[in-house]
């Protein structure tokens, strides 16, 4: 079947359409488009997301993007149509479920709502997501159960342990700022521009990861908890006592800080894994696209025995496609979530 699929819970416009098929135990996808309007130069000068000019601009966004699919898909046709209702900013979601709202009427088509936390772990069963090596007792370089998924992204951090693509439980999760978060609030303590992640990374490359022994908070705790305000002030604190005596080396800071954050993600992680006995790693969200992360997380899911699986670059930030996937798994596990902006539904 082809779905239709909206996404505007933070600052990208999606519209995407893909074809769907193999229900929830082999679910499948073609991405047959994938339109992402991006507003980071609207909100750089803020240094964040400001929820109103998201609103603006998705209300701006939706009925271009949506003509574009039209004239690049004649004829246009689909069998169901999803929209994300949470977890994000309230005003900038309510856009996407009125418009998809109005598309259901127009096209009259059946309408499920999306989890954007499900987005982000189904993001990993669009095409051309990464592998390295294959599960114990696999054949092929398959997603095998049980799993653990690390959702990282700019609201939120989450470690799950699944048991199939439907059924999971939440081993942990921030207890305050989500990793995400952390890399764009240390960034703007280095003067670099938001959103942070992609920055830090690029300065780290010159600098010295192990120059500042950042904290690692409760990398020995024994929950799955993460926490990375510690780590955040741990930034600041350096920052602000060496200000005055000239030493601050921002690109040795950008290292020490991005070590420090993928150290804690890739030590719970794979503790989940051993404990979990699991066979595969999922790394998925918005700070998935750090390459840091992908490498030491991967190496050590591959230490560990479980094959590590990382989506494409172009699926790690918010995207339509990963929500067309969480509406087909929603549609075919028969959830169904109120088309009402949630901003913090969970996974
Ligand atoms: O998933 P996403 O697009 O939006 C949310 O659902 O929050 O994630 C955005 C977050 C931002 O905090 C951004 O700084 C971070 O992902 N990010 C990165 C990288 N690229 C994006 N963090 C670290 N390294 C990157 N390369
Ligand atoms: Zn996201």
């Amino acid at each position: 079947m082809n779905i239709l699929a909206i996404e505007t819970s933070c600052d990208e416009t999606g519209v995407a359409l893909l074809k769907v098929s193999g229900g929830v135990r082999a679910p499948k996808a073609a991405v047959l488009d994938n339109l992402v309007a991006s507003q980071i130069k609207i909100h750089q000068p803020f240094g964040g997301v400001v929820p109103n000019l998201a609103k603006r601009e998705h209300l701006k966004n939706l009925p271009i993007l949506f003509k574009k699919l039209q004239s690049r898909h004649k004829p246009l046709t689909f069998d169901l149509i999803t929209v994300t209702v949470g977890p994000g900013l309230e005003p900038a979601l309510w856009t996407g479920i009125t418009f998809a709202q109005a598309l259901a009427k127009e096209y009259k088509k059946p309408l499920v709502g999306a989890n954007h936390l499900e987005g982000h772990l189904y993001s990993a069963l669009l095409p051309g997501t990464i592998s390295r090596g294959k599960a114990p007792g696999a054949k092929k370089k398959k997603i095998a159960f049980p799993a653990v998924a690390l959702i990282v992204s700019g609201g939120h951090t989450v470690l799950l342990k699944l048991g199939s693509f439907s059924e999971w439980q939440r081993l942990g999760e921030t207890r305050d700022d989500a990793a995400g978060e952390a890399f764009d609030k240390v960034a703007r303590m280095l003067e670099l521009p938001y959103p942070g992640g992609p920055e830090i990374q690029k300065l780290a490359l010159e600098g010295d990861p192990n120059a500042i022994p950042f904290a690692r908070p409760m990398l020995h705790d024994k929950s799955y908890d993460f926490s990375f305000s510690g780590l955040k002030t741990s930034v600041l604190y350096y920052l602000r006592d060496h200000r005055e005596d000239g030493t601050i080396k921002p690109a040795d800071v950008a290292a020490s800080f991005q070590q420090a954050a993928v150290d804690v993600l890739v030590a719970k992680t794979i503790r989940a894994v051993r404990e979990a006995g699991a066979k595969s790693v999922i790394l998925c969200g918005g700070v998935a696209a750090n390459k840091k992360l992908r490498l030491d997380l991967g190496k050590a899911s591959r230490k560990a025995g479980a094959a590590f699986f990382v989506p494409p670059f172009k699926y790690n930030l918010d995207n339509g496609a990963m929500i067309g996937l969480a509406g087909y798994m929603a549609y075919e596990r028969k959830k169904r979530y109120p088309f009402r902006a949630n901003g913090n539904l969970e996974i």
